[in-house]
């Protein structure tokens, strides 16, 4: 069969993203130009500046992206690109770049949803993983428990109710003085910390059991810093950080198990920014191991927003026959599964 070789596009946050994949899971290059440094400046992703960002790096990134591959735009089977969930004006610049490459070189255009690039990017670590398997999806926006019954068949098992894991991370680590991006951060400090020396609740959500909920436990820490506050007792931050990281660990890590042992698949992957933590990383893995189930986890440089993982994405879609038209647009609340 002939290779499919795919340009994706990201800028659903604040990387401007392009890469090249041949068949969903070999990737030629893959260009991240992060914003980090300009957001840490506000404390968080300012919109505005994303989009303005944005459009200053796309051609370059992608330039980058087809020079490192040793190819040219005309040598694409064709373009896949994020067009939701995400924050509308930098989705819009990815999906208006994608469109008007692929209207001048007469390319397919697939728009790829975000998630489903997040899960994919599973398959370019593991070239021998294939559905059906259990998907832990957890990023600074989503936090989803998803059954994946095959190429681009899911099914969102539980989801948040309200701050997403990663918003959790970045939210305490504001309070307790680490700044942005909070995620990597916490995670560094934590392993000076003592993860039980104070016990924070483990948030428990309304719905169906495997949704989730971290705002009681965000909460929980702002009362623990402001009682100590007002006793003038000193707070130890690697303390705080690593118990507070190991009350997320917890509840995702038990919702996973009961989804493990509820479908009894032997295959469980990670993915989203959050899946870079290493306490998450490693009690996840145990959490496998005891139930017999084969654990998958991208490397951080697949976790965190990318294009590869869209392009991932993408050719799943391309050999099922989807393709989009030029009034793909941005759709900044996409559920997943929905086109
Ligand atoms: O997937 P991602 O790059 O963007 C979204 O789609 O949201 O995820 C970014 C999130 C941020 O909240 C960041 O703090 C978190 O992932 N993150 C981490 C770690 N690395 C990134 N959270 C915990 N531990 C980490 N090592
Ligand atoms: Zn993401």
């Amino acid at each position: 069969m002939k290779d499919i070789t795919i340009l994706a596009i990201e800028s659903s946050c604040d990387e401007t993203a392009a890469a090249v994949v041949v068949n969903g899971r070999q990737v030629l290059s893959n260009v991240i130009s992060s914003q980090i440094d300009i957001h840490t400046l506000y404390g968080g992703v300012v919109p505005e500046i994303a989009s303005r960002k944005h459009t200053e790096r796309i051609n370059q990134v992608i330039r980058q992206a087809l020079e490192g591959a040793g190819k040219d735009l005309k040598d694409m089977d064709a373009i896949g690109v994020t067009y939701g969930p995400g924050l509308v004006g930098p989705l819009l610049i990815g999906v208006s770049e994608a469109k008007a490459l692929s209207f001048a070189a007469g390319i397919p255009l697939i728009g790829v949803h975000h998630i489903e690039g997040h899960i994919c990017a599973n398959y370019i670590a593991a070239p021998e993983l294939e559905p059906p398997f259990v998907c832990l999806v957890v990023s600074g926006g989503h936090t989803h428990l998803v059954l994946v019954r095959d190429y681009g068949s899911y099914e969102i098992l539980g989801r948040t109710q309200d701050d997403a894991a990663g918003e959790a991370f970045d939210k305490v680590a504001r309070e307790i003085g680490l700044g942005y991006p909070g995620g990597p951060k916490i995670d560094r400090v934590s392993r000076e910390g003592d993860p039980e020396a104070i016990r924070f609740p483990r948030g428990k959500a309304s719905g169906s059991r495997y949704d989730f909920s971290f705002s009681g436990m965000k909460s929980a820490v702002l009362n623990y810093l402001n009682t100590a506050k007002m006793k003038g007792q000193e707070v130890s931050v690697p303390d705080v950080a690593a118990s507070f990281q190991a009350a997320v660990v917890d509840v995702l890590v038990s919702h996973a198990e009961w989804a493990m042992e509820e479908y009894g698949l032997d295959r469980f992957a990670l993915a989203g920014g959050v899946a870079s933590n290493s306490a998450l990383r490693a009690a996840m893995a145990d959490a496998c191991q005891r139930h017999g189930a084969a654990f998958y986890c991208p490397p951080p440089v697949l976790c965190t927003d990318n294009a590869a993982m869209i392009g991932a994405a993408a050719y799943y879609d391309y050999i099922g026959g989807i393709r989009s038209g030029f009034d793909l647009n941005a759709v900044p609340n996409l559920r997943l599964g929905e086109r």
